[in-house]
């Protein structure tokens, strides 16, 4: 085809460049948005922990330290995510360093809608067949730095069970499922307690395996980063949910009254579940493209901030402004008004392509500008450019995303311009760019929360590193996520503590946690 595309398919009018204006103008954070977004995270932060039942839920974890890295012993660890089921072997070597043997494990949408007994079966199941393929360490005398744990003998296996759904924790051990994320609606679970759902489905299998702890993914990240790095102040997922769990001081913990656990004083994990942050969308800068993606999920005014950011529904709000192009009027702004079935299909396109397509403008690309500063690449000044006006390796990685687009969204070659092209990746980077950018308040709210940052930025350097934990498909693949979000961090908690701020993918951080904490259940006598 000719490069020689016209703008926006021949119509570069007034009224074309306006909607592509509007619709730029409504994924636009500033800073003064960025500063009231984390003065209400924060203001929620405090709601959460002096009253229960409060939209961020910040849920007491029972864990009250951090590992420094010494521990050691052997445990099976079981993590329910969004996307998968992994069953893991853990060696934790005391030195720092664990070693982990994994298998992956499909859950089906008939098991995340289905009954949970269904659900919790499957589970049992994947931990039999885990312990019939890889039988080796677990299963004989596996924790090595307590005696016999487990008198009289034989010793149960000793399992800590990842569960990346909001539980109100009353002990390491036990809680009651909340309610369902990320497109799980398995039925009778919630209000149950999701401990003694998995032990009864072990037992009903007659599995000689004990659920010792419950810990929530992004404890297990907190915690594993902490037993690698020496340190860590905070554990944030960014994959298909997000959320993250933070370090707190005891007595802040308003809600937990005068306890036995709050009398005890000191430092306790609180999980946020941030994902649930202004579900009222009073603050969130809500577009039609959210509205629509609320409405028709599956939990509606529920989980907006996790809307706004995670990999489940990056994709969808991109979906979403694409289809409006499609179809506006008088004349349509993409593929010559064509859709095709993913496009036409809810969740049809996956945050997994449109990482794709940013990847494919990213590599190779010279100018850096933009991700320094955060800001929005002018990408869509493409649209009102003669293409062939551009520089040879932008033509090139055009005609690539050109490649996926009609490759991915089944669309005929000869309604796919490099305009349009163009126009996908601007919508993707608008998507994008404004998730990450929110992702850096929660994170500086958490900063701030813990007295390592003031909100606007203190002159003074902190003295140490302050260390973070993260985990997820988008924070991990997609390109530039990270770069964004410290931009927008660095705005709101200055240059001289972002620049100390030290965010490290805990690998497998998940699982190694959940080790870590069936280790504390079984020092606490559970
Ligand atoms: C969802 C869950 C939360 C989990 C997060 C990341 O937000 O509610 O518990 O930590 O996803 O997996």
């Amino acid at each position: 085809m000719s490069t020689k595309t016209a703008a926006v398919n021949g119509a570069s009018t007034d009224a074309a460049r306006k909607i592509f204006d509007d619709i730029e103008a409504q994924f636009q954070l500033g800073q003064d948005a960025l500063i009231k977004i984390t003065e209400q995270f924060l203001e929620d932060f405090r709601l959460g922990l002096s009253e229960y039942n409060q939209p961020m839920a910040m849920i007491p974890t029972f864990v009250t330290g951090v590992p420094d890295g010494s521990e050691t012993g052997t445990f099976l660890a079981l993590d329910l995510g969004g996307t998968n089921l992994r069953v893991c072997e853990v060696t934790l070597l005391g030195n720092h360093e664990f070693r982990l043997k994994q298998q992956k494990y499909k859950v089906s949408e008939t098991l995340k809608t289905g009954e949970a007994s269904a659900l919790f079966d499957y589970l049992a199941d994947s931990v039999d067949a885990f312990l019939t393929e890889f039988s080796s360490a677990v299963g004989s005398p596996t924790v090595t730095d307590i005696d016999n744990p487990f008198e009289p003998t034989p010793p149960a296996v000793p399992l800590g069970l990842t569960f990346s759904f909001p539980v109100e924790q009353t002990a390491l051990n036990q809680g009651k499922i909340l309610t369902w994320t990320k497109g799980f609606s398995a039925k009778n679970a919630i209000g149950n307690d999701v401990v003694q759902l998995l032990q009864d489905a072990f037992d009903r299998k007659h599995l000689h395996v004990r659920c010792v702890a419950l810990v929530n993914d992004t404890v297990g990240t907190l915690l594993s980063r902490a037993y690698t790095a020496g340190s860590c102040i905070l554990g944030a997922i960014f994959g298909t949910g997000t959320n993250g769990a933070y370090v707190e001081r005891v007595e802040n913990i308003t809600k937990l009254g005068d306890s036995p656990a709050r009398a005890q004083g000191g430092l306790m994990i609180v999980n946020t579940e941030w994902g649930a942050f202004n579900n009222t969308r009073t603050t969130l800068p809500t577009t039609p493209y959210d509205n629509k993606l609320d409405r028709e999920s599956i939990n509606p005014r529920k989980q907006a901030f996790e809307k706004f950011i995670s990999g489940m529904y990056l994709g969808e709000i991109t979906r979403n402004i694409l289809l409006s192009l499609i179809d506006a009027a008088p004349r349509s702004l993409l593929f010559n008004g064509r859709s095709s079935t993913p496009l036409n299909t809810h969740y049809g396109l996956d945050t997994a392509v449109v990482s794709e397509i940013e990847e494919a403008w990213e590599s190779g690309r010279t100018d850096r500008i933009a991700k320094v500063n955060g800001t929005v690449p002018q990408w869509q000044s493409a649209h009102f450019t003669e293409v062939n006006a551009l520089p040879p390796q932008d033509v090139d990685r055009l005609e690539r995303i050109r490649g996926i687009l009609i490759q991915r969204l089944e669309l005929p070659a000869e309604d796919v311009s490099l305009c349009d092209a163009a126009t996908v990746r601007w919508a993707a980077s608008l998507v994008a760019n404004r998730a990450a950018r929110l992702s850096g308040t929660a994170i500086a709210a958490v900063l701030v929360q813990t007295g390592n940052a003031t909100l606007g930025g203190g002159t003074s350097e902190p003295s140490e590193n302050i260390i973070v934990g993260v985990d997820g498909s988008l924070i991990q693949h997609y390109p530039n996520f990270q770069t964004r979000l410290r931009a927008s961090l660095q705005s709101l908690v200055g240059e001289a503590v972002e620049k100390r701020v030290e965010i490290d993918l805990a690998k497998d951080g998940s699982g190694a946690g959940a080790a870590l904490c069936a280790l504390q259940a079984i020092k606490q006598g559970l």
